[in-house]
């Protein structure tokens, strides 16, 4: 079975949306709160929870995170820059997965993967980190054999491949080729001893094929979810989605 990772950012920034100077004692008024997205999508089958604490914080707060470090069940990954403050938070909150992404301020989400090959060292200090710590690391990378390559030498034990450029191909020609690219960097990585989760990008149409990949331990999806949960409730979203990736 694939695991579902439920990213809940968007939910983060709809709030943001008309909550971003709401003060503290007016917590209890301020929605959709994410935590609470979180808690349901755990009822209904969720095998994760997913936030991308962000330098800018532009969705997820910290207070979000430590919320729910204390309330979720199942797994809880944060999505960090590799920087010392993050790393620093990481071994403090001490969540059972961290992924590293880049983070680039001008971008909307995270587009392209992490460049290991460039910022090997500090990726590498993280990951040794993360190991001493018993916080299991994955990185976000493209489906690009270097990337999948260092990140085993570098001991992380998980990689996600980045779903983006597939995704974004979806009604052109390159969609086959941006799936072969994944088909075949998820080969590579598991024979190089990584497990392999995906990411970004990934849709209730699109899901049938991505399904598909070998090796996949688990799919990390936020905004597809989010967004369908405005229309069915969160936990009908996440148990469709979950059933879409297990058919069969
Ligand atoms: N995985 C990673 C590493 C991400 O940064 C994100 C959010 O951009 C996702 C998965 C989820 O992507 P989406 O919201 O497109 O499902």
């Amino acid at each position: 079975m694939i695991l579902l990772g439920v990213n809940i950012d968007h939910c983060a920034t709809l709030r943001q949306a008309r909550y971003r100077e709401a003060p503290a004692s007016a917590a209890g008024a301020i929605e959709p709160d994410p935590v609470e997205f979180a808690l349901q999508s755990e009822l209904a089958g969720a095998d994760g929870i997913t936030v991308h604490l962000r330098e800018d914080r532009r969705h997820i707060q910290e207070s979000d995170v430590r919320r729910l470090r204390a309330q979720v069940r199942t797994r809880l990954n944060l999505e960090m820059a590799c920087t010392p403050a993050m790393i620093a938070f990481a071994l403090e909150l001490k969540p059972e997965f961290v992924c590293l992404v880049p983070e680039g301020r001008q971008e909307v989400t995270t587009e392209g993967g992490l460049d290991v090959v460039k910022n090997r060292e500090r990726v590498r200090e993280c990951v040794d980190a993360m190991n001493a710590a018993g916080i299991r690391t994955s990185l976000f990378i493209d489906p690009d054999p270097e990337q999948i390559d260092l990140s085993a030498e570098l001991r992380a034990p998980f990689v996600e491949l980045h779903t983006g450029a597939y995704a974004h191909a979806c009604f052109t020609p390159e969609r086959a080729i941006e799936f072969e690219r994944l088909r075949a960097g998820s080969e590579r990585a598991h024979a190089a001893g990584l497990t392999v989760n995906a990411g970004h990008g990934i849709n209730y149409e699109n899901i049938a094929e991505v399904r598909t990949l070998p090796h996949l331990y688990e799919l990390n999806i936020g905004h597809s979810i989010v967004s369908r949960a405005l229309f069915t409730g969160v936990q009908e979203s996440v148990r469709e989605m979950k059933r879409l990736m297990n058919l069969g």
